[in-house]
């Protein structure tokens, strides 16, 4: 990797940097990595926790270490000269307590409201990304889960992509399997004239799929006649083939009204895609010795767990195992991703423990413990539970339609508006436009957030009453946070753009130096958010941050005080900081509320 550019990277980094250096000259006799994390107590921004375990490593070798103290003293002493640090001083056994020159954290800010905020972007070590995600499967449901792992997906691509990191969007769509002779005959049976369908010409398609699924069990002729067709379908058979895209097709047109209501860019590349290569890698893992024979299947055995991992299926077809070890080997191979990325409810983690255990046993992948590329991640979700505890679904219906479930945060969302607006009066002030624009924001965004806000192992309640109440951790209270800070910048009669010039930015009362910290911190949030795959980590910033400008903003008085100019920026750099925060989570922000 290139040496980055100075001022590049977190600011946690830059200290690492500097704790690094230090380290070097104290005990050149050790090579240890810097520890580095945010300070927890009132007298540091970061401390360098590495004087114990160094201690450990030196003590009885003669070294003239007295104790941890001792080298952490050292360390402080030897901590470059540089703008970044103002000062550093020694708690207990060696805690290196580092302070920020309120100088330099000003001049970061300034700087990031100048050149943008992509500045702020954190130098991960990892290049290409596929990430699959939503993967929604052909004809049955889509349900909240695949809603779940489409914005947690998406987010994910967004931090990464934000960090210049390349993504490939992958949408792991399943097209492909025995469910599709039945559908096929089904579509001769119903509608003789399949070939010049449109795509909405057969409705519902998730009826379509009932349907069929009743002919398929009651009816052993229908039966038999489906099996037929998964035979001649694979069997590259013209018209299977023309029947199987039509189906895929009508699936495709409900799948992206629901990305484009979202806001999610996904390319498609299902199952069917990798078939032709099964063949193949399971040709590879069988030479390896990997593929045993049991019980008429082809399985792999895999250490710590009961049962095999089935690879061929007793009637020779291939599974959903087989279809991810060839997609795996395409997503090394031949798009070389350092990085493979799986978004699905945690019910699946045995199926991927168990596929990405079988691509080590072949040497595709190194011991994780090597902490080295490529790896490969699950990342998994809980349950979305509705008011009873129960799996959520609305209403009469077994499922959510998701398209009708944003309509509906919408329409919440717009009468909400529509009557404060009327209570204030202000209603006057907003067009049509707008209105419907806001509450699509609102509403959306709403949805967006409150999956993603909580640990995403977590189970979590729907409910319409607590995303969209403007009280507490939600999207809602902080687009009102976004808004207002507009409105203050607004009502100044000074011109940011020329402030971000030629004005300066002071930290001088301590909430100003509060709020200007964590400013910063944004890097290292989205860095930890993209290491450990977790976006509530981000929400959790964006919530503080809003706490935090508050507290600022209740302390010290920003339009008509002499400090206008200084605090009028940090204003501006709270806006752009939690709109780069919404952006990655998916989620338009508004300027007015
Ligand atoms: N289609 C699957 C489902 O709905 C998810 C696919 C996830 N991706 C994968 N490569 N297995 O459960």
């Amino acid at each position: 990797q290139e040496p980055a550019a100075p001022g590049a990277g977190s600011v946690k980094q830059q200290i690492s940097n500097l704790v690094a250096l230090s380290l070097r000259a104290t005990v050149p006799e050790v090579d240890v990595e810097p520890i580095v994390e945010v300070c927890t107590g009132k007298f540091g921004d970061y401390q360098c926790n590495n004087a114990m375990g160094l201690w450990s490593k030196v003590k009885g070798s003669g070294t003239s270490f007295k104790n941890p103290n001792a080298i952490g003293q050292a360390i402080a002493k030897n901590l470059p000269a540089c703008d970044v640090i103002e000062s550093a001083s020694v708690a207990g056994p060696g805690f290196v307590n580092i302070v920020l020159s309120k100088s330099w954290v000003a001049k970061r800010i300034q700087d990031m409201l100048v050149n943008g905020i992509t500045t702020w972007a954190p130098i991960l070590p990892v290049k290409r990304v596929v990430l699959d995600f939503s993967s929604p499967n052909i004809a049955k449901e889509m349900h909240v889960g695949h809603l779940r792992s489409t914005i947690i997906g998406d987010t994910l691509a967004r931090m990464f992509e934000f960090s210049n990191v390349e993504v490939l969007r992958r949408n792991h769509v399943g097209d492909w399997g025995t469910q599709f002779g039945m559908l096929i005959e089904f579509l001769f049976e119903k509608f003789p004239n399949w070939e010049e369908l449109g795509s909405q010409a057969i409705g519902d398609l998730q009826v379509f799929y009932k349907a069929s699924k009743q002919r398929f069990d009651e009816d052993a002729e229908f039966k038999d006649r489906a099996q037929q067709a998964v035979v001649r379908l694979q069997g590259g058979e013209e018209k299977y083939r023309a029947a199987w895209k039509k189906i895929c097709e009508i699936s495709r047109n409900e799948f992206d009204q629901v990305y484009k209501l979202l806001d999610v860019q996904l390319e498609e590349k299902g199952e069917s895609f990798y078939n032709p290569y099964i063949p193949q890698v399971l040709e590879k893992l069988s030479s390896q010795g990997l593929i045993e024979e049991s019980e008429g299947a082809r399985v792999i055995f895999i250490q710590g767990h009961q049962i095999p991992l089935i690879v061929v299926k007793r009637d020779g077809g291939f599974n959903y195992a087989s279809t991810d070890l060839a997609a795996l080997w395409y997503r090394l191979n031949v798009e070389k991703a350092e990085w493979i990325i799986y978004v699905t409810d945690v019910g699946q983690q045995q199926h991927f423990d168990m596929f990405f255990k079988a691509a080590r046993m072949a040497g595709w992948l190194p011991d994780p413990k090597e902490k080295k590329f490529p790896k490969t991640s699950h990342v998994g979700f809980g349950l979305v539970l509705g008011a009873d505890g129960k799996r959520f679904r609305t209403r009469s219906t077994e499922v959510v339609r998701l398209g009708d479930l944003l309509d509906e945060a919408k329409s919440r969302s717009k009468s909400e508006l529509l009557q404060r607006l009327t209570e204030n009066g202000k209603i006057v002030d907003w067009t049509d436009e707008e209105l419907e624009q806001t509450s699509k924001a609102v509403g959306y965004g709403a949805v967006k957030y409150a999956d993603l806000k909580n640990n995403r192992l977590t189970n979590y309640t729907f409910s319409f009453d607590q995303m969209l109440s403007d009280k507490g951790n939600t999207a809602v209270y902080l687009q009102y946070a976004h808004a207002r800070i507009c409105s203050i910048i607004r009502k100044s009669n000074m011109d940011v753009e020329e402030l971000k010039v030629s004005g300066n930015i002071s930290l001088a009362h301590p909430d100003e130096r509060v709020l200007g910290l964590y400013l910063i911190r944004y890097a290292e949030i989205v860095e930890e958010a993209c290491t450990n795959l977790l976006p509530s980590v981000l929400c959790e910033y964006l919530y503080n941050l809003s706490e935090m400008f508050t507290r600022f903003y209740t302390n010290c008085q920003v339009v008509g005080s002499p400090e206008e100019p200084s605090r009028l920026l940090l204003c501006e750099a709270t806006a752009v900081v939690m709109r780069q925060c919404f952006q990655l989570l998916g989620i338009t922000p508004v300027y007015k509320l």
